[in-house]
């Protein structure tokens, strides 16, 4: 048997890291390759993932590169195709829900080869996120379907996909979480790296801020008034924002830097695995707009405020540290005073977030292939 993975942006690197491991260590033995769509190409977003996890080089490199959604996800598929075609895998595995996702997807869909999506079911409910419409079309057209909590399952059945494709596994991304916890790099070694080493002199603790969302960083008068927040809570609590290029970008073009060029507010590059990690582990509070933060948080027990109206991963609120708080700056004070007055929300890591979803999820995929990829008699 062969398989076919597919990684492309930077939130995929984590989640294919155990999943590989997890094949190689297996019997029979399954063929593993790797394709690199390059949706994220920078140093920071890409290789300094690979590296820290000991993810293998790529065997194959689709170096697509940025574009809009439609020439982006175009690319993709024009690319992957031949990759396909050479490799002619048993199944084709994609994680999560980026551009890279659905279009390696329907490649393969459309030409008989089965797909197994990783972190299925997560559903926003909002479709003007570009990741929901990845999400509900990837799911669609996969034969196996693994999610990460018990709301994937019940949104999958709502959309007609059967009962025997779906299997409860947990959460790859707390795999690597877990074994990685111990080589997360302490917070003032980061703060000294980059030329700041008193940076939390005298400080009762510090807040993380991450943001990238187009709904968050396009618009510049939702960008202001975010930055407008975080300067207030920086006034009190030190805040250590590593910043994605989209949100670079967006500062620079709408004139906004003099909200972050403050004493109290720690501007970065993207940050690497293992840096976040121990940013996250550390902080008082992380606030953000990212789908995978908010389960990274629940999983090491710091409180999350959520920048953000909904989210699809509804568990990091029913048992999480998650607060969901939009982009009311009132919502958002709220939650920051919660966690200044209580310690914010206390949380349970969720079922199966026990650092063997990529376990279960090899051993379920060689059960799928050696029936011939059809899915089990009930
Ligand atoms: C993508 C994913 C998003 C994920 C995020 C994590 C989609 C639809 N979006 O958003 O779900 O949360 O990655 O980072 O797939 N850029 C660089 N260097 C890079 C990559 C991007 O400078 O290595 C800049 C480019 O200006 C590019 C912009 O960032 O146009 C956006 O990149 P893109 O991959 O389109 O989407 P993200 O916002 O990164």
């Amino acid at each position: 048997f062969s398989l076919l993975c597919v990684v492309g942006a930077r939130p995929n690197f984590m989640k294919m890291a155990p999943i590989m491991a997890a094949f190689s260590a297996l019997q029979p033995k399954v063929d593993v390759k790797l394709v690199h769509t390059g949706q994220h190409y920078d140093v920071a977003m890409n290789h300094q993932y690979f590296q820290a996890l000991g993810i293998p080089d790529p065997d194959i490199n689709l170096e697509v590169g940025s574009g809009s959604h439609a020439v982006q996800t175009a690319d993709v598929m024009k690319k992957f195709e031949p990759a396909l075609d050479e490799v002619q895998p048993t199944a084709v595995l994609v994680v999560g829900d980026v551009n890279s996702t659905i279009a390696c997807a329907l490649v393969a869909t459309k030409k008989g080869v089965p797909v197994i999506h990783v972190e299925a079911g997560l559903r926003s409910g909002d479709r003007a996120m570009p990741e929901e419409i990845n999400r509900v079309l990837t799911d669609q057209i996969s034969d196996l379907l693994f999610t990460t909590e018990e709301s994937g399952k019940a949104n999958l059945l709502r959309e007609g996909i059967a009962d025997g494709r779906i299997h409860f596994v947990g959460n790859v991304m707390i795999d690597t979480l877990r074994r990685n916890l111990e080589r997360a790099v302490p917070t003032t070694q980061i703060c000294a790296d980059h030329g700041r080493p008193d940076f939390l002199k005298g400080k009762a603790g510090y807040a993380v801020l991450t943001l990238h969302r187009p709904s968050n960083v396009d618009d510049p008068a939702v960008l202001k008034a975010l930055l407008e927040t975080a300067a207030k809570i920086a006034e009190r609590t030190p805040i250590i924002f590593p910043v994605h290029p989209r949100t670079r970008g967006m500062i620079d073009k709408f004139g906004l830097s003099h909200l972050v060029d403050r004493s109290d507010v720690l501007l970065l590059p993207p940050m690497g695995y293992l840096e976040m990690l121990g940013l996250m582990k550390d902080a008082r509070v992380v606030l953000t707009d990212s789908g995978g933060i908010q389960e990274e948080t629940t999983a090491l027990g710091t409180p999350c405020i959520t920048l953000r109206n909904n989210t699809e991963r509804p568990i990091t609120v029913d048992e999480g540290t998650n607060t969901i708080a939009g982009q009311d700056p009132q919502k958002i004070m709220a939650a920051y005073e919660d966690v200044m007055a209580n310690g914010g929300k206390a949380g349970r890591v969720p079922q199966f977030w026990d650092g063997r979803a990529s376990e279960r999820i090899a051993a379920e995929v060689l059960a799928w292939m050696q029936r011939g990829c059809t899915i089990a008699a009930a």
